[in-house]
């Protein structure tokens, strides 16, 4: 496996396998990688011929007061991971070569990135729709894997791709759970015992909703408040967000008359936790759309 930090090194082995005509798949990460990221390294390595990895820590899409220098970061262990995988290259870039002096150009997707975390987030769309076209400039994967459980990253990145005419294929991966149902992620590293067993209720939540759609409920306050009471009945969680938006523009439905996202953010203490899901209307559902 190449562990290439610079972006000299990455771009030549890119290039080489491009030239002998190999399909490069990337997939891009901050590290501290776990089954959610792995699941997404096992698409590429299944569709590509060659899979790049990135672990990087991009700081342009941190706010702030948010959790840039806690951010838990193991780089050796998840290269030795991905290597075991059968991972192909990693990109290990520092904040310099990502971001040389003087850097100041930004890419912002409007419209999906409004709403939901780009609501609580500011500029956090920003900093991602950046480093991924920088990462797609340099390394010019034939396919990019992207998790649903951001599931508004994967809207904005679809649109950027869009727009910019940028020719890669967006793939996305399901959401990996715990078996309590708990969606992986780095922070719930953050978790005291007490807090990762009210998490629970984020999904649980959801599945509530899931199961009122099923019996017909098309109005999308009954579906947020059932997902909200769930939250509300645990006391170390606070709801920031319970919203039901079409998928792709992230605009807020009416009604359940065709797939909808049910995405919610909630703070467990000061940790934050996002989660979603895909809910579509009764009569869509026995064609197997779900
Ligand atoms: P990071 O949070 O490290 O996530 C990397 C990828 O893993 C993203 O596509 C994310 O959606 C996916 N992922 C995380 N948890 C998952 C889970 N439980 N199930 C399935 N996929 C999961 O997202 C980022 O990094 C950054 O914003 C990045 C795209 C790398 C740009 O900096």
């Amino acid at each position: 496996m190449e562990l290439a930090r610079t972006e000299e090194r990455i771009r030549g082995v890119c290039e080489d396998w491009r030239e002998d005509g190999l399909q490069i798949g990337f997939v891009p990460t901050m590290g501290a990688l776990h089954s959610g990221h792995t699941s997404l390294v096992d698409i590429s390595l299944e569709r590509a011929d060659r899979t790049v990895v990135s672990i990087f820590v991009n700081p342009t899409q941190f706010g702030e007061k948010e959790d840039l220098d806690a951010y838990p970061r193991d780089p050796e262990s998840d290269a030795n991971a991905l290597r075991e995988m059968g991972v192909d290259a990693v990109f290990l870039p520092s904040e310099e070569e990502m971001y040389p002096p003087g850097y100041s150009t930004y890419v912002e997707v409007e419209g999906v990135s409004d709403g939901l975390c780009g609501s609580f987030r500011p500029g956090h769309f920003r900093g991602v729709a950046t480093v991924c076209t920088v990462l797609f400039r340099i390394l010019r994967p034939h396919l990019a894997v992207f998790g649903r459980k951001d599931a508004q990253q994967l809207a904005v990145i679809r649109r950027l791709v869009r727009d910019l005419r940028l020719d890669v294929e967006v793939v996305a991966g399901p959401i990996v759970r715990e078996p309590d149902g708990l969606a992986l992620s780095s922070r719930n590293s953050y978790l005291s015992r007490l807090e990762r067993e009210q998490a629970t209720a984020l999904y649980r939540g959801l599945l509530r909703a899931e199961g009122l759609a099923g019996e017909g409920r098309t109005d999308p306050a009954a579906l947020r408040s059932a997902v909200r009471a769930e939250i509300e009945s645990q006391p170390l969680l606070s709801a920031q967000y319970v919203e039901l938006v079409d998928p792709s523009t992230m605009r807020p439905l009416e009604r359940l008359d065709r797939r909808g996202l049910l995405a919610v953010a909630v703070f467990a203490g000061r940790t934050r936790l996002i989660d979603n899901i895909l809910i579509d209307p009764p009569e869509n559902r026995e064609e197997g759309a779900g």
